[in-house]
């Protein structure tokens, strides 16, 4: 039998095996874990709402009570804003991005995140999740952090990873050297190493896409879809869970390929919907860590330099061979 690690003396080892680090990044994450624990909680009581009366009451200003994505929302920086470790965060539920309160120090790290992926799923008991990504702040240490800290490529991430509220609760995490992934013990309250150094298969036979919005996709797209259906060798299986975070995951480990393409219907420029900042950066950070390979079709998704915060990009991910199969489409190498 093998060795039981949690996520706390996994953290402490990773800093142990960097000659400079400070413990910050250590300290940031294991805050960033608590806030995992908090979420779980609340999202696994999640159909208790009614019977609890807890859902659809306003507060007293007359707002409505917090649904669960705003829950994480506040959650994550209710946790995070006070450690001393970042200077701002981005999210995806913010138009702006988010300060650090005066009364609390400023740190040397930028924190962006998609506090509930999929929600939409969650009445519907499907899997959604929390996507976060770390940066060095770019600005001079100490300062209220600005935009130009937020806007920086996915190369140049610290750290990203995301937890998976699923039929158990799992973190899944890069530092930058490797991908693992923990399970929350929900008896013991701690994440334990489940998964060590993940690899995603180098190839697989499932797709995963919105099919039905085949349409709106360019003609190179369509044609990689009619073939993965009528390969010679099978077809590909089609799974989509419409979380990305699930699609992903279940990408990561079984293999295969998620697509997210443009879509050509409103003006003829395409338009993609997953977030850069958000969604697509940290999870392609985790693909190619483990192996895999995250692109636009045009590019890798981690070189593009986000222009704003809300930014949106088309996502082709998942294991290098399906994903080279699915260029040699879109470069019209095949057709
Ligand atoms: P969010 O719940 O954070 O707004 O994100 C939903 C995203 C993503 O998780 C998923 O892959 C995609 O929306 C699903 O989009 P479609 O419903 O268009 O397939
Ligand atoms: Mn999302
Ligand atoms: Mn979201």
């Amino acid at each position: 039998m093998g060795k039981i690690v949690s996520v706390q003396r996994y953290l402490v080892e990773t800093q142990k095996a960097l000659p400079d680090a400070t413990g910050a990044l250590t300290g940031l994450l294991w805050d960033l874990t608590i806030a995992f624990k908090l979420i779980a909680s609340s999202v696994n009581r999640a159909g208790l709402e009614n019977i609890l009366g807890y859902e659809g009451e306003k507060n007293p200003t007359g707002d409505d009570v917090t649904k669960l994505d705003r829950f994480s929302q506040d959650t994550i920086v209710r946790m995070m804003e006070h450690g001393g470790h970042l200077c701002c965060m981005a999210s995806e539920e913010e138009g702006k991005i988010i300060p650090i309160p005066r009364r609390y120090e400023r740190g040397k790290y930028v924190l962006s995140f998609d506090p509930l992926d999929g929600s939409s799923n969650i009445d519907a008991n499907v899997s959604v999740g929390t996507i976060f990504s770390i940066h060095h702040r770019r600005t001079a240490e100490g300062t209220d952090g600005t935009l130009d800290d937020v806007l920086q490529r996915g190369r140049d991430l610290v750290a990203a990873g995301y937890v998976i509220y699923g039929s158990s609760t799992m973190l899944v995490l890069s530092s930058g050297t490797r991908v693992d992934g923990f399970t929350l013990d929900p008896q013991l309250g701690e994440f334990l190493l489940s998964h060590p150094d993940i690899r995603i298969p180098q190839r697989g036979t499932i797709y995963s896409t919105n099919e039905g919005y085949e349409a709106y996709w360019d003609e190179r797209t369509r044609k990689y879809i009619a073939w993965v259906k009528s390969r010679e060798a099978g077809p590909y299986k089609a799974r989509y869970i419409g979380s990305m975070i699930a699609d992903v995951h279940r990408t990561l480990l079984y293999g295969g390929i998620f697509l997210y393409p443009k879509m050509f219907q409103r003006s003829g420029r395409g338009e993609a919907k997953l977030r850069l900042l958000y969604e697509a950066a940290p999870m392609a950070y985790i693909v190619e860590k483990a192996g895999g390979i995250a692109t636009t079709g045009e590019e890798a998704i981690l070189d593009i330099v986000p222009e704003e915060l809300h930014q949106r990009v088309p996502v082709i991910t998942g294991s290098p061979h399906c994903v080279n199969e699915y260029l040699a489409f879109y470069r019209g190498e095949r057709a």
